[in-house]
Parts: structure tokens; sequence; C-alpha cells
């Protein structure tokens, strides 16, 4: 399957990205624990130019718990102040403060030293489409948060939410591209509905997530539909059409109806929940 990107307008977001990391001391990157790699933007690192990163897993609760820890070890490793959160439910966000006071150690006693007390701490959340942004700084900023913004000659045309008296953050995401080149990131990103249903044939979507999900959850979709082992994956949608009614109006099988089906029961968590990566 081959998916067509949007990098149109990748030099322009790259741009305004660049400028926006000028006015901050710590980037919060968002990916999706269930394909932390596929949905980590790959030039962020050099667009990062030596400020603290931290690396949020958000909806970690669709995602297979030991493979979490496992990637949380793994960028760990890379150098990242890492922590899993809920954006939806909250769960994990309230750390966050934590994490980035410890990221910005450095920076905080450096100030302390020029005798500057008391000077906010920026940090901007920046994500591909779909990790859940809005929802993070929604959680993370609640009601409380003041929004601040235009001081002169500091935060030109910026808007700032006010986190308290250390934190400020950017009121709008940095939203990042994926890895373009590359096809199995895309497959991922379509496995999750993180790129448009429109770019991709449904039926061949589910049979391919068929194929891995038999091979890394052997027993999942077996015991969630309650429908026998298949020989062939294309057998197994058959099963699934059939036990959730996907006929057709001559009473033929609909199969891209189950495979719909089946699509959005993976994507919401029903199936379990499950990862897709593994570090390399
Ligand atoms: P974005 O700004 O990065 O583009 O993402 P956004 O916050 O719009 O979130 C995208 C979808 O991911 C939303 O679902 C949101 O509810 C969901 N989401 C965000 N964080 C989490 C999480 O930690 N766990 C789970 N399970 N879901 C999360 P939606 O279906 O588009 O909207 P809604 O019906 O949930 O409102």
């Amino acid at each position: 399957m081959q998916f067509q990107w949007y990098p149109g307008h990748m030099t322009k977001a790259k741009r305004s990205m660049q400028e926006d990391i000028k006015l901050i001391d710590v980037i919060i990157e968002l990916v999706d624990s269930r394909v932390p790699y596929s949905s980590k933007n790959p030039d962020i690192d050099q667009l990062a130019n030596g400020k603290s990163r931290i690396l949020l897993m958000n909806k970690y609760d669709l995602a297979d718990p030991a493979r979490t820890e496992q990637w949380i070890r793994y960028y760990e490793e890379k150098g990242y102040f890492v922590t899993k959160v809920n954006s939806k439910n909250g769960k994990g966000v309230k750390a966050v403060h934590n994490v980035i006071k410890e990221a910005c150690k450095e920076k905080i006693e450096r100030d302390r030293r020029k005798g500057i007390l008391n000077r906010p701490i920026r940090g901007m959340i920046v994500g591909i489409p779909n990790v859940g942004k809005s929802t993070f700084i929604n959680s993370f900023a609640g009601k409380a948060c003041t929004k601040t913004g235009n001081k002169p000659g500091v935060t030109k045309g910026k808007q700032w939410i006010r986190l308290n008296k250390t934190v400020e953050l950017l009121d709008t995401p940095g939203i990042l591209w994926p890895k373009f080149e590359d096809q199995s990131v895309g497959l991922r990103l379509a496995f999750i509905g993180s790129i448009k249903d429109e770019l991709y044939n449904i039926y061949e979507l589910s049979i391919l997530l068929l194929e891995y999900l038999q091979e890394n959850y052997p027993e999942a979709v077996q015991e969630f539909y309650e429908v026998p082992q298949t020989e062939t994956t294309e057998g197994q949608l058959e099963e699934i059409a059939k036990k959730r009614g996907c006929i057709k109006s001559g009473g033929e099988l609909d199969l891209d109806k189950s495979a719909k089906c089946l699509v959005d029961d993976f994507r919401a968590g029903r199936l379990g929940a499950m990862s897709l990566e593994l570090p390399e």
C-alpha cells in the first residue's frame, strides 16, 4: 500500500518551529505509546538545538505495558526525560511538572547563579497530528491557567499559558510531520488512525493488521470476536463478518464493513492494550 503524505507544508512548519524553539527552554514532545518510533518526528533532534528534551508517551492506556516500559528505557538512554501519560483521563499528567523541573535543573541553577530568580521555565508541546497534543494541553493546563502574552520585546505575537509560578507553555502546539519516506511508518500510522481513511483501502489495511496481530497477539482476535482460528487472515475477516452480521442486501458478506469494524475496535483498544513496535 502506498501512502501520500503532505510534504508541501513541511518547510513552512519547520521554519516556524525553528523560530518558536528560540523562545523556549524545554521541548515537550508527545508520541503515541503504541508506535513510539513511527509517531516521532525525525527532524526534531536537529531542530532542538541543545534545548532540554522531554518525551511524553501519551495514550499509554492503549499500549502494551511491557513494551511501553522498554520504550521508556530506550528513550531515556538516548538522553530524554521520559514519562507516560494518559491525557484523556489525566493519569500521569500532574507528574509532568516534576519532569519539567528535573529536565531544566541545570538551567534553573545557571539562572540562579546569574542572579535571575523567578523567571518561569518556558515549554512548548510538539508532536505529529493526532498524538494528543490538544488533549494534553487541556489536561495539563486545566482551568487554573491564565493566558499571558504580547509582553513587549519578549513574546511578541505569542500567547503563553501560565501553569504556575514556575512554568509557562506556548499555547499552540507545534505540529510536526512524520517520517514521510518510510512506508512501514505510514502503515502503522494508518493502523492507529492517524492518516485520513480516504488514503488507503480499508480491506487491505485490515488484512495487514490481522497479520500483525496473529503474529504478535495470537489469541486476541479470536477471543474478542469469539470466532474460530482460520488458516488465512482473509478467512478470519469472513468469520468476523459472520459474527457481526456484516451482510450486504444480496446476502453476501460485507468484508469492507467487517474490516472497518476490526480496525475501529483495534484503534479504540477494545482488542486489548497492544503496541505495534519494539525498540530496535
Ligand atoms: P492532536 O492535538 O495532537 O492532533 O490530538 P488531539 O488532542 O486532538 O487527540 C487526538 C485523539 O486522541 C482524540 O480522540 C483524543 O481524545 C485522543 N487521546 C488523546 N490522548 C489520549 C490518551 O492518553 N488516551 C486515549 N485513549 N486517547 C487519547 P478523538 O477520537 O479524535 O476525539 P474524542 O472523541 O476522544 O474527543
